[in-house]
């Protein structure tokens, strides 16, 4: 039986954006860097990353399927399990009171690309079993994570989209998850037929890792664009001022919500962290997503 296996990167030369200034960014990364070597600091900085904030979002659209009004789902990403693995029991704590309709993970959740994901099967699998049953689990994959996070996902009863879509009914209606691989190293061809199967009369929610596909998704007809991969920018001088996003796209689709055309955008900044287990003036977030038919 062949194994799903995610397409080799292509060309992202059509991802167009703003490139940014590494150079200040990487010197406050570096002082960062040294400071996290004092032990009393890096523990408290650690245990201060961990904080997780829930947003409700209200998705307003007239495009959406009446019996989907009120419709609950629960984005959660960049999770970088191996960089702060406590992460998992905070998530844990923040979804139990939560109710939702969807579960949708968009990716990374290991921090070091190299890593065998069986080791942090065991966190993923505390997610999971704090999700009630019935509640169906969708994934994509992030830039962090390789074609061996696919089966250990999939073996936890998780429904993995590798550019590809996942129907949902309710009555004699329905809405798609289509499901892009990540669009930050793995931009493909593959992407690119997936984005082209969108039918504009049908309620799309396009879910991937990066927002650095918000055009295509938006000249193919999607409604809903719900990503993550910039943290927020992790570390933020100001609440919203991003050092570094890492991500080819105006800066204002780094964190929150954004429109482009009649796409309604989310970024969400994840509950992990990446490189450094700091965040600062940049909380951790839970995203819950309400469908509401205008
Ligand atoms: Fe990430």
């Amino acid at each position: 039986m062949d194994q799903k296996k995610r397409p080799v990167s292509g060309d992202q030369s059509h991802i167009n954006g703003k490139k940014q200034n590494y150079t200040l960014a990487h010197f406050v990364l570096f002082l960062v860097r040294k400071l996290m070597r004092l032990r009393p600091l890096a523990r408290f900085l650690k245990a201060k990353a961990l904080h997780l904030q829930t947003t409700e979002h209200a998705v307003i659209s007239s495009y959406l399927p009446k019996s989907f009004h009120q419709f609950k789902i629960l984005h959660l990403t960049d999770f970088h399990i191996d960089c702060n693995p406590s992460v998992i029991d905070e998530l844990v704590k923040t979804i139990r009171p939560l109710v939702y309709d969807l579960v949708l993970l968009t990716g990374d959740y290991q921090d070091d690309y190299h890593l065998n994901p069986i080791k942090i099967k065991s966190y993923i699998e505390k997610l999971i079993d704090t999700i009630p049953n019935g509640v169906p689990v969708v994934a994509t994959l992030g830039n962090h994570d390789n074609n061996a996070t696919i089966r250990v996902l999939e073996s936890l009863g998780i429904k993995v989209l590798i550019n590809e879509s996942y129907e949902i009914h309710r009555g004699k209606d329905s809405i798609v998850i289509l499901g892009i691989d990540d669009v930050h190293w793995y931009f493909s061809d593959s992407a690119i037929s997936a984005f082209e199967t969108i039918n504009p009369e049908q309620f799309t929610i396009v879910a991937v890792h990066s927002p650095e596909a918000f055009e295509i998704a938006e000249k193919q007809g999607a409604h809903v664009y719900l990503c993550g991969h910039t943290h927020g920018g992790q570390i933020c001088f100001r609440a919203g001022q991003a050092v570094l996003t890492h991500a080819d796209c105006p800066k204002h689709m780094a964190s929150g919500s954004w429109n482009f055309g009649r796409l309604i955008g989310y970024t969400n900044r994840g509950v992990g962290t990446s490189g450094i287990p700091l965040r600062w003036n940049c909380p951790g977030e839970v995203l819950l997503a309400r469908l509401v038919q205008e």
